[in-house]
């Protein structure tokens, strides 16, 4: 076996993972799913399943990836797994799934940069969503999405985009701070915050049966699990590196996200409808894109400026999700069947274009499209994910998880009981409420 890189230093490994991690699925789904589930009852069970969940999970991952030390599919039988080589496989379709749809929204996202700088919707923030979100010009925004991330993937300006990753993370906390910080000031706003702060444990428990998987899948996509990215991610890290406070320092970073673009855009819809509308109202998809929105265009030509700027990072952070995506197949493919990489990433990008134009021409679509990501796709990779780390792995993976953690022993036999016990059976809970859901109101999307 020939010597693998390995992560220059721990800071660009945290970067690279926070830079998968944090997207539209923090910036976007977040505070939308938070306003479509109920509020407060929401964030309180994603924190919950970030923390007792998504951490164990992560770890888990990590362990698979440093310890094969190769992609997500060929790690299980580099650990002499190969049964559980449909694990990975499983991943990567769930990612393809996913980047499908992302991009439709990042087609979204290019359109706001340029109705910010031109001011488009400063007239009518909500009409606007409606007609842009859907149709050909989304369509073919969603291809430019597409084709800029593949061509990122193809011919590797990662050294550009690693360099973007790095600044977009410090910059989309400093716009959210600023945004969150204007929207308290602003008047309507007060009732947003208990809304948001305070759960109401009555609509929790006669909800019980969505909000619980929505808010668990929300903690994976929002975590780049069940993907084989954090698997791939770790495979570069060195036995010096403490997996622990690794993992715990990108679920801390990525919650905090989330939350923070929560306290902007739940805020500003109190402040505009007097409380979460719904989806057809912008309550839905459209909450991000239409809340935002309506500051910049009350800011009038700053605004344009500030608008343009703040979608632009966006954008970035979308990307740099949605590369690692597509850069977990591609270079799989390229490593094993030996195509080249451009035409494999835009062969990809392409297959991926035509079945996103679905999504992108009718908005429900576009929430079927994730009902099918959250309820089955994401619970049940990383249900077999855990059963393989915790049953199968079991003793190998405690190892793992001690090297490079001063005194980890205690950590990594708590590590191993949670998997082997209620994160198992939280994310079978997960998976089973998701299939329920949707076998229950088949979300069958007019079109
Ligand atoms: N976590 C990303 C977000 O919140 C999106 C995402 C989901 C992702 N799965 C992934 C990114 C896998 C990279 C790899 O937007």
């Amino acid at each position: 076996m020939t010597e693998r890189e390995t992560w220059a230093t721990r800071l660009g490994f945290i970067l690279a993972a926070v830079g998968s991690a944090v997207g539209l699925g923090n910036i976007w789904q977040f505070p939308f799913k938070t306003g479509t589930n109920g509020g407060a009852a929401f964030v309180f069970v994603y924190l919950l399943a970030a923390l007792l969940i998504g951490l164990p999970a992560i770890l888990g991952e990590f362990v698979v990836g440093r310890r094969a030390n190769i992609n997500a599919v060929e790690a299980f039988e580099r650990l002499k797994h190969p049964a559980w080589t449909v694990v990975g496989a499983l991943g990567l379709l769930t990612g393809l799934w996913i980047l499908s749809y992302y991009s439709v929204v990042g087609g979204w996202v290019i359109r706001y940069i340029f109705g910010s700088a031109t001011g488009a919707y400063f007239g009518d923030a909500a009409g606007y969503f409606a007609s842009v979100s859907a149709g050909w010009e989304a369509i073919g925004l969603h291809a430019v999405f597409m084709a800029v991330t593949a061509g990122i993937v193809a011919f590797g300006v990662e050294d550009g985009i690693e360099k973007a990753t790095k600044l977009m993370v410090p910059s989309i906390v400093v716009m959210l701070v600023g945004l969150a910080i204007y929207a308290f000031t602003l008047d309507g706003s007060t009732a947003a915050y208990s809304y948001y702060l305070s759960p109401d444990f009555e609509y929790l428990a006669n909800n019980l049966g969505s909000v619980v998987p929505f808010a668990v899948s929300q903690a994976f996509f929002s975590l780049s699990l069940g993907m084989g990215a954090m698997i791939t991610y770790a495979s570069y890290l060195g036995d010096d590196d403490s997996l622990p406070a690794d993992g715990s320092l990108v679920v801390v970073l990525n919650t905090a996200v989330g939350l923070l673009a929560g306290l902007v855009v739940i805020p500003l819809l109190f402040v505009q409808f007097g409380g979460v509308p719904d989806a057809a109202a912008g309550g839905g998809a459209g909450a991000l894109f239409v809340s935002v929105a309506q500051v910049f265009a009350d800011l009038g030509t700053a605004g344009q400026a500030l608008g343009a700027v703040f979608f632009a990072v966006v954008l970035i952070a979308a990307l740099s999700s949605a590369i690692s995506l597509l850069e977990v197949v591609t270079s799989y493919v390229v490593d094993n069947y030996g195509y080249s990489r451009p035409a494999t990433a835009f062969g990809f990008a392409g297959s991926l274009f035509v079945l996103g134009t679905l999504a992108a021409w009718n908005t429900a679509w576009l929430t079927w499209f994730d009902t099918l990501a959250y309820s089955v796709l994401l619970p049940l990779s990383v249900l077999l994910g855990v059963v393989f780390v915790g049953w199968v792995y079991g003793p190998q993976a405690v190892d793992e998880i001690k090297k490079g953690t001063s005194g980890g022993e205690t950590f990594a036999t708590a590590w191993l009981w949670s998997i082997r016990t209620y994160v198992l059976v939280g994310v079978f809970v997960t998976l089973y409420l998701g299939v329920t859901d949707i076998y229950a109101a088949p979300p069958i999307p007019g079109l």
